[in-house]
Parts: C-alpha cells; sequence; structure tokens
C-alpha cells in the first residue's frame, strides 16, 4: 500500500493547540503530514515565517512523521510538488463553512486529483483563533493551554519589544 500524505496549509501566525490537534488526529487518517505556512506577506503578521516554522518545529518535535516547510503560489501546485493526494483542513464552526467550501471547490477545479479532508476541531479548540489569542497575549491575559509552550514565550517576547513602555 502507497504511503498517503497530506499537506495541512495556513498562515499559523501562530500556532495554536487546535492547529496541533488537527495535526495529531490527521496522522490518524495519513502517513505523512507536511505543514505548509503559506509565505503571505499581505496579512501583516507578527511573526516572520523563519520564526513560525521555528515554533512550529518545535511543537512537531516528537513527530517523526511530520514535516514543517513554506510555500508560495498556489496549495494545489504546492501539494502536487510535494506528491500529496491531499489537503487537511479544520473546520471550526459553521462559520468557517462558506470559506472553506469556496476554497476545497476552487482547489479541486484546478487540480482533480488532490482530494480536501475536512476535521472537525476538537470542540475545545472551537472559539480558538491565532488573531484572538495574540490579541489577548497582547493585553496579558492568561493564554497557557491555548499554545504550545514555546509559541506562550515567544507571544510574551514579542509583546514585550512591541511595548515602549517596558
Ligand atoms: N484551531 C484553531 N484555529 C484555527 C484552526 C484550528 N483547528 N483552523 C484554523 N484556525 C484559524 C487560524 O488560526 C486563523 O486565525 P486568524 O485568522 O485569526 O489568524 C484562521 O483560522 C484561518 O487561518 P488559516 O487556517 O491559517 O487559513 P488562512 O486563511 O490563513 O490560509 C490557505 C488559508 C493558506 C490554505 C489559503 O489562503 C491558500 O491556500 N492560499 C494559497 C493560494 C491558493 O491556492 N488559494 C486557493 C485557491 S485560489
Amino acid at each position: 500500500m502507497s504511503s498517503k500524505l497530506a499537506i495541512y496549509p495556513g498562515s499559523f501566525d501562530p500556532v495554536t493547540n487546535g492547529h496541533i490537534d488537527i495535526i495529531v488526529r490527521g496522522l490518524k487518517i495519513f502517513d505523512r503530514i507536511v505543514v505548509g505556512i503559506l509565505n503571505n506577506p499581505e496579512k501583516n503578521p507578527l511573526f516572520t515565517v523563519t520564526e513560525r516554522k521555528a515554533m512550529l518545529e518545535a511543537s512537531l518535535k516528537s513527530f517523526t512523521n511530520v514535516e514543517v516547510d513554506t510555500f508560495d503560489g498556489l496549495l494545489v501546485d504546492y501539494a502536487l510538488q510535494r506528491g500529496a493526494q491531499a489537503i487537511l483542513r479544520g473546520m471550526r464552526a459553521v462559520s468557517d463553512f462558506e470559506y472553506e467550501f469556496q476554497m476545497a471547490l476552487m482547489n479541486r477545479r484546478l487540480n482533480r486529483e488532490i482530494q480536501t479532508v475536512f476535521l472537525m476541531t476538537g470542540l475545545r479548540w472551537i472559539f480558538t483563533s491565532s488573531s484572538i489569542i495574540k490579541e489577548a497575549a497582547r493585553f496579558g491575559g492568561n493564554i497557557n493551554g491555548m499554545v504550545p509552550k514555546v509559541v506562550n514565550r515567544q507571544l510574551q517576547r514579542k509583546f514585550a519589544a512591541l511595548d515602549p513602555s517596558s
């Protein structure tokens, strides 16, 4: 049987425990997962792609079948280039559905060989997003348990560096 590879794409600015949950559960279906960080400067990210990659690698270091990579351009082209059979996405709530559906249909139109697989996000991560975590961290809110420890440390460091009063 051939080995099944999925790309788990996103901005990961930064990675949260919700993303990790999808990766861990995705590994029950796929033999390998490549986490693809979109190099998209238009989104005005808090962390550089290099910082995001380092945080993902540190958070996923115990998984030998997960690789972290970056990509530009079309996701389906990248998936093809990596030899992946599927794109893995987490679906948090009904509000995610329209955007995800649109993206999956466009990706299928662009390349019918690549299937999009959706996993329901774990209930405890349903209201989590990178933006909401950044906002909480920026104002000193407790985000323990919502992000990997390395991310928590990097968020504290980043906001301390950005705050001229500290
Ligand atoms: N748990 C917690 N949060 C989650 C989550 C989960 N399971 N799944 C998604 N999120 C959050 C993210 O943190 C992010 O939050 P934010 O908006 O507050 O930062 C949000 O959901 C959506 O982010 P993400 O999943 O990273 O998607 P994205 O919209 O940033 O990126 C790509 C989507 C990269 C897959 C898409 O833009 C892409 O493929 N681009 C390449 C060009 C292309 O091929 N386009 C499609 C065809 S035209």
